[in-house]
């Protein structure tokens, strides 16, 4: 099985194939009856929210309460209070229930593809993407916790015994995005329960519905109420979070600039020195050189930039095409960006959902409405009539990198050309925007893929094929630099950073 080099054979989830009619047409089905249903989320003393769909504003999914400040001293003490008895059932009592609560996501899985699609506003292929990534977070993590639960035996050279052994080092909070609403607020989570914390869970303000299911369901499967608890809000909350004495650690994914307010604030707080674990931004390139084969091209730049609306933060933004082949790898590509289809994402054909709201759509017009102006649109999908957050999908050329400032979250795709023998330039170019998350490269040329392999400052480097879809254990994921602090996702070395290490010397 995978994963056996490091002990935690297993496999990750099936998922639900979509192409078996025998399980679309039912589960369609299913879906259109959730439609109506009206989710809850969050308790306590908050203001209450509406939240409504990103594809059609008049859609209500439900509501939420919000966690009040005083809510949130009350909670982190109750995390904080339960967090020993948690430690001490050690990592296999731990494990069985991230286990069964991954058993009890897969038996709800219509209520997340339901959730996902009306909350955040994702198609359903990617619904039932994002279910199986959770799952695999929380098995995976379950595995890391009976690995970690075994005593490190180290050298007595001098007669003595040294055993390390991992523990909990407290309450984190875990701030995730709406990006990967449930796949990015389970996978923290389920890291800080394994290494033995509690955790408090604050989900994006967006998609607080499909964190207050998943809260509840790691209820049901018996972790403890006060060792995971949800804190529904937006930024002020999170910020209260992580300036609390009571939290031990942070772990967030979201933009860079939030990453370094959240540095700035733990430097300043009072009580112990705390770790971050971030996963932020990039700006993420795509090399093609003429040794590509165009229809991969094509295939492997359409997913990467359009998927998901352009909304991962591997997503693809910049694509370098050499030259020689450019014209017809654009044509190709501008052809299949053409035949994708925009629009209600509760349609099983819809290739391209809304972004997440209207401030995200705002954002994204204001960029694409200067590329346009200044002429560097080649290639654009017309919207549909709708009543929603939608941008259409967009190429546009530019003459360098250095000219695109921000990372731009959505389904744009910016074109460079380049000369050929200027390849260490690209990659100095790439290098130099200091991201440095994803990267795809084509080309059948090895010494070309040793060449950007050993320069490119990446967290993951995807060779002839898409640069999204980081599979858990096999693919860990994040990056350096701006894009993050490490440890990987889905990666071996992650769960341990949320755990402290302590040894034990016996003089024998
Ligand atoms: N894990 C996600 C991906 O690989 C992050 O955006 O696409």
């Amino acid at each position: 099985l995978p994963g056996e080099m490091f002990g935690t054979a297993r496999r990750n989830s099936a998922g639900c194939d979509l192409t078996d009619i025998s399980v679309r047409e039912p589960l369609l089905r299913r879906l259109a009856d959730l439609e109506r249903k009206r989710w809850t989320g969050g308790e306590g003393n908050g203001e209450r929210i509406e939240i409504r769909s990103p594809f059609d504003r008049a859609q209500v999914v439900g509501e939420v309460v919000e966690t009040s400040p005083a809510d949130l001293d009350a909670m982190l003490s109750r995390a904080a209070a339960a967090q020993a008895a948690w430690d001490a059932i050690g990592g296999e009592a731990r494990a069985r229930l991230l286990d069964r609560t991954a058993d009890l996501f897969e038996a709800h899985r219509e209520d997340f593809y339901s959730l996902c699609i009306r909350e955040a506003g994702k198609s359903l292929p990617d619904a039932v993407l994002e279910v199986r990534e959770a799952v695999d977070f929380l098995r995976y993590y379950a595995a890391e916790a009976r690995r970690l639960a075994t005593p490190v035996q180290l050298p007595g050279p001098t007669g003595e015994l040294n055993e390390l052994r991992h523990h909990g080092r407290g309450v984190w909070t875990c701030i995730s995005p709406w990006n990967f609403p449930l796949a990015i607020f389970t996978g923290p989570v389920a890291a800080a329960l394994a290494a033995g914390n509690s955790a408090i869970a604050k989900p994006a303000e967006q998609t607080p519905l499909i964190g207050a299911l998943a809260v509840r369901l790691m209820h049901e499967a018996g972790i403890p109420a006060d060792v995971v608890q949800i804190a529904v809000g937006d930024g002020k909350i999170g910020a209260a979070l992580v300036s609390h004495r009571l939290t031990s650690g942070v772990a967030f994914t979201g933009s860079t600039a939030v990453a370094r307010a959240i540095n700035r604030s733990l430097a300043e707080r009072e009580g112990p020195i705390v770790p971050l674990i971030a996963e932020t931004g990039g700006q993420n390139a795509m090399i093609v050189d003429s040794s590509a084969l165009p229809e991969q091209v094509t295939r492997d730049v359409v997913a990467s930039a359009f998927q998901s609306a352009g909304q991962r933060c591997s997503a693809l933004r910049v694509l370098f095409v050499q030259e020689d082949v450019a014209d017809t790898m654009l044509t190709m590509i501008r052809g299949a960006m053409e035949a994708l289809s925009i629009g209600d994402p509760r349609l099983p054909t819809t290739d391209v959902g809304p972004v997440i709201d209207a401030d995200a759509k705002a954002s994204l017009d204001a960029h694409v409405a200067e590329l346009r102006a200044a002429g560097k649109v080649v290639a654009e999908l017309r919207l549909p009539p709708n009543n929603g957050s939608f941008v259409a999908p967009v190429i546009a050329e530019l003459p360098s990198l250095a000219s695109l400032k921000d990372e731009h979250f959505g389904p744009v795709l910016h074109v460079i050309r380049w000369q050929s023998g200027e390849l260490d330039k690209v990659i100095d170019q790439i290098n130099a925007t200091g991201f440095g998350l994803t990267l795809g490269l084509q080309s059948r040329i090895d010494t070309v893929a040793e060449q950007v392999a050993a320069k490119a400052r990446v967290g993951n480097l995807y060779i002839n094929r898409n640069q999204i879809g980081a599979v858990v254990e096999s693919q860990p994921f994040g990056g350096e630099g701006l894009s993050g602090t490490g440890p990987k996702a889905g990666g071996p070395h992650y769960v341990a950073r949320f755990a402290t290490e302590r040894v034990t010397c016996i003089d024998t």
